[in-house]
């Protein structure tokens, strides 16, 4: 298999495969074998990313890629070239893999079918559709607090409607058979597609849960008609001392970034003891080098 458009059409033993390389780079960081010399990457990122597009450039040079950044802002796209005839051009220049994110949703599914067999490409997110790699990393940073992951208890607060980590993260659970999870947060921002959701907490609501993730809310991805009172939102979801108290949680924070600080967590408690958020980004880090090691 050497393209993840999304989680749903790869198998378990992939995965698998994955994540246990992933502990074995983690060990070996910085001194990781050279899998990729003699071979160029190319990033295609449409929109703003911080967390993805560099753990991609950091684990392809270490794994001794060439690495391509390109830029669409400052490409022949701007002169009236076709999202098509820029990736044929990018063939013919001897790319051998491509990790795109793009704003539209399933543009992955045709990207897939465009490339040859033998490049490699990763979704780094499409749309609202999927965001395949932070799904594993996420997933691999819960196994590591929590093995056996048919047992966890997870709830995902906040934006689910928006997030394309979401469809990916569950679809992943899935195959680690975790059927514990539920969702708390306003109607409007978690539709009924997600079960069960709550939209009022009350006292020690989250006593008994391993994981809260938390989401931002996505307003680059509003619609029209997606409305949201912050204030409201703010008032009674917000992850603040005061919400822990009350919810009795105690277990392990995550986000999946970027955090907006002072909306959906302050600053104290996304950086508290139980937080897991840096330990996530440093995880995307060592399982995009395995990644990339193993579809190439
Ligand atoms: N979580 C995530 O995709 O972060 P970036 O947008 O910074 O890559």
């Amino acid at each position: 298999m050497n393209k993840i458009p999304d989680i749903a059409s790869l198998e378990k033993v992939f995965f698998d495969e994955v994540l246990d390389l992933t502990t074995k780079i983690s060990d070996e960081w910085p001194n990781i074998e050279q899998v990729g010399a003699g071979k160029t990457i190319c990033l295609l990122f449409w929109e703003p990313s911080t967390r993805t597009k560099l753990s991609f450039e950091h684990a392809a040079k270490k794994l001794g890629f060439n690495v391509l950044d390109f830029s669409p802002e400052n490409s022949s796209l701007k002169k009236g070239e076709s999202f098509e005839d820029t990736i044929l051009t990018l063939l013919a220049m001897q790319v051998d893999g491509f990790i795109i994110r793009h704003p539209e949703d399933n543009i992955s599914k045709k990207i897939t079918s465009m490339l040859p067999e033998n490049v490699f490409y990763i979704n780094a997110g499409d749309g609202n559709y999927a965001h395949p790699t932070q799904a594993m990393l996420d997933v691999y940073t819960m196994k590591e607090k929590f093995d056996d992951l048919s047992s966890l208890k997870l709830t995902i607060l906040g934006d689910v409607n928006h997030s394309r980590v979401i469809p990916s993260q569950l679809e992943l659970l899935k195959k680690y058979s975790s059927k514990d999870i539920n969702f708390l947060g306003p109607e409007s921002l978690i539709s009924k597609n997600f079960s069960p959701s709550y939209s009022e907490v009350s006292e020690d609501f989250l006593v008994d849960r391993d994981i809260l993730y938390i989401l931002r809310i996505q307003k680059e991805r509003f619609k029209d008609d997606d409305g949201i009172d912050e204030t409201q939102f703010i008032e009674n979801f917000q992850v603040n001392e005061k919400f822990l108290k009350n919810t009795g949680f105690k277990g392990f924070l995550m986000h999946p970034g970027p955090m907006n600080i002072g909306a959906e967590i302050t600053r104290d408690i996304a950086h508290s003891k139980n937080s897991l958020v840096l330990r996530q980004v440093e995880n995307g880090l060592y399982l995009r080098a395995a990644l990339l090691s193993l579809i190439l």
